[in-house]
C-alpha cells in the first residue's frame, strides 16, 4: 500500500500549474505507450481554473485522441450550470476540437438507474468485461470527506463501475458516480483541494479516515494537491 502523496502549493496558481503538468506528463505516457489516454474529469467549482488552464495549453497534447470521461455527473440536463459537463465543456472542452466519440458524457438527463448503466455500459464497451482502466482520474473533496459523488454513510444503488446516488446532501441529490472501485482500478489518481474549508476533511485522509475521499485516496496510489486558498501574497 502506497501512502497519499500530499504537495502543498503556496498559490491557487502554482497548483493549477503543476496540476496541469501532471496531466501533461500522464497524457504523454499514456499516448506514448497505448496509444490512447484515458482522462476522468472531476465535477464541482475547483477543477475549472485548471481546465482553463489546460485550454491554455492546446498545443501540449494531440487533445483529439484524449478519452474524456467524467468521475461524476448531477442528474440534471446537459446544459444545466449545475452539470459538470458544461462546466468542463464551457472552461475547455468546447474548444479543444474533439470528436463526439472521444466525450464520453454521463447521460444524467436519463431516470437515474438508466443512467448509471448507461454510463456502465459506455465503460464496458470501451474498456471490455475486466472494466475501466483509465489513465488518470482527477477529483474533488468535499467539506465532509467526500469525493465525486460519493458522500459518507449514503448508501448508493449497487453497480460494479457505477451507482446511482439519490438523497446526495449536496444538491442536486439526484447523481451518478463511479464507484470506488472504478476510481482504484485506474493507473493514477489527482485530488485537487483547496480553501481552508476542506482542511479537515485533508487531515481525514491523512489520519485514513473511512470518508469516501479517504478511501479513494488509501485504496491506490493517490497525488493531493493542497492550497488553503491563500493567495501568497
Ligand atoms: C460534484 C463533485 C464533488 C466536488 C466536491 C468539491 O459533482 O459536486 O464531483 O465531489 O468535487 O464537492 O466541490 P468544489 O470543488 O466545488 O469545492
Amino acid at each position: 500500500m502506497t501512502d497519499p502523496a500530499f504537495t502543498e502549493f503556496r498559490t491557487l496558481e502554482e497548483l493549477h500549474a503543476a496540476a496541469a503538468a501532471r496531466v501533461l506528463h500522464c497524457g504523454r505516457e499514456a499516448l506514448a505507450v497505448r496509444g490512447r489516454f484515458h482522462l476522468v474529469l472531476a465535477g464541482g467549482n475547483t477543477p475549472r481554473a485548471l481546465y482553463a488552464e489546460l485550454a491554455r495549453r492546446a498545443n501540449d497534447l494531440e487533445w483529439a485522441l484524449v478519452d474524456f470521461w467524467w468521475g461524476d455527473e448531477r442528474c440534471v440536463p446537459r446544459d444545466h450550470a449545475a452539470s459538470n459537463f458544461k462546466m468542463a465543456w464551457d472552461a475547455w472542452l468546447s474548444g479543444a476540437g474533439l470528436t463526439d466519440a472521444r466525450v464520453h458524457r454521463i447521460r444524467a438527463e436519463l431516470e437515474l438507474p438508466v443512467a448509471a448503466k448507461d454510463y456502465e455500459s459506455q465503460l464496458l464497451t470501451e474498456f471490455g468485461a475486466q472494466g475501466p482502466a483509465f489513465d488518470l482520474v482527477l477529483l474533488g473533496l468535499g467539506s465532509d470527506g467526500h469525493s465525486a459523488s460519493l458522500f459518507p454513510d449514503l448508501a448508493v444503488q449497487p453497480g460494479q463501475w457505477v451507482v446511482g446516488v439519490s438523497h446526495a446532501p449536496k444538491s442536486p441529490p439526484e447523481r451518478v458516480s463511479l464507484s470506488e472501485k472504478a476510481f482504484a482500478a485506474a493507473r493514477n489518481r489527482l485530488f485537487l483541494v483547496t480553501g481552508e474549508d476542506k482542511a479537515q476533511a485533508l487531515e481525514g485522509i491523512r489520519r485514513r479516515t473511512d470518508a469516501p475521499g479517504s478511501r479513494i485516496a488509501w485504496a491506490a496510489p493517490s497525488e493531493i494537491y493542497w492550497n488553503s486558498g491563500s493567495t501568497g501574497v
